[in-house]
């Protein structure tokens, strides 16, 4: 084959693989994108809204909750009815991923009166908590900041009174140790799946440590939490 054939020929092979890359790479996308989210009709009361997020915009996110790491439905309410239970007025929340378990938290804060933040690392995911807490009209409840929680949640104005953990597979410790100070005299600290125990061990040993008492709860269905208390509070 000349040379100039051989060429074009390479070209063409090049262009095949491209394009063949292009849909592969499209099709493996199962990223959310907000321009698909479920559009807010006009509500007349916040409970009506709340309704309206349950039915409508959590199935929705529901889809994509393999690729960031949600909790269940099940957990997502069993953060929702602990927080009203405990009267929960002030929140802290490691791991947004795109603010499906910031939701739910935040729906409770609607009821309580008080206040969510949460913390991601991930600058495309924390996008995605705004606009999520957006659509679902939590913006005056919710804080969504981009950032490590390592670093981000020791300079926050505290106390707060709940901390949620849920930054995937790592010793969540030096987490806990990091905002200790900002804690409330009765905080509530979540660990999420009672399944990764082996995972929590640094942070049993902790609590321990500390006087703390460790509770697990088992979900409807759903992964569970380990809860840790100052004292014994039986949730
Ligand atoms: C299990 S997902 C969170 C799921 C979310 N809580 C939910 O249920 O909707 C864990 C998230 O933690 C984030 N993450 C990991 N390390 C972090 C850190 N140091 N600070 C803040 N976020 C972190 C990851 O980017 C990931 O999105």
């Amino acid at each position: 084959m000349p040379g100039e054939m051989k060429m074009r020929a390479c070209f063409k092979s090049a262009g095949i693989f491209l394009t063949c890359l292009f849909f592969i790479t499209t099709a493996c996308d199962y990223g959310m994108s907000s321009s698909d989210a479920p559009k807010a009709p006009k509500f007349s009361s916040a409970k009506e809204r709340q309704a309206w997020v349950i039915k409508t915009y959590l199935p929705w996110m529901e889809g994509y909750s393999w690729t960031y790491a949600n909790v269940p439905p099940s957990d997502g309410r069993f953060l929702y009815d602990l927080m009203i239970k405990t009267k929960r007025r002030s929140a802290l929340e490691m791991g947004s991923a795109n603010g499906y378990s910031a939701i739910w938290i935040g729906m409770a804060m609607e009821k309580t009166g008080g206040r969510l933040v949460t913390i991601e690392l991930d600058q495309e995911k924390a996008a995605l908590c705004r606009g999520n807490i957006m659509n679902t009209g939590l913006s005056k409840v919710v804080d969504c900041i981009q950032g490590d929680a390592m670093l981000v949640a020791p300079k926050l104005e505290g106390p707060f009174d709940f901390l949620f953990v849920d930054i995937g597979p790592v010793d969540v410790q030096p987490f806990v140790q990091a905002v200790e100070m900002k804690l409330a005299k009765d905080f509530i600290i979540a660990l999420h799946n009672i399944g990764f125990a082996g995972n929590y061990e640094e942070m049993f040993a902790y609590a321990k440590s500390r006087g703390w008492s460790v509770e697990s709860k088992r979900t409807d269905g759903g992964e569970g939490f380990f809860l840790i208390t100052p004292k014994p509070m039986n949730l």
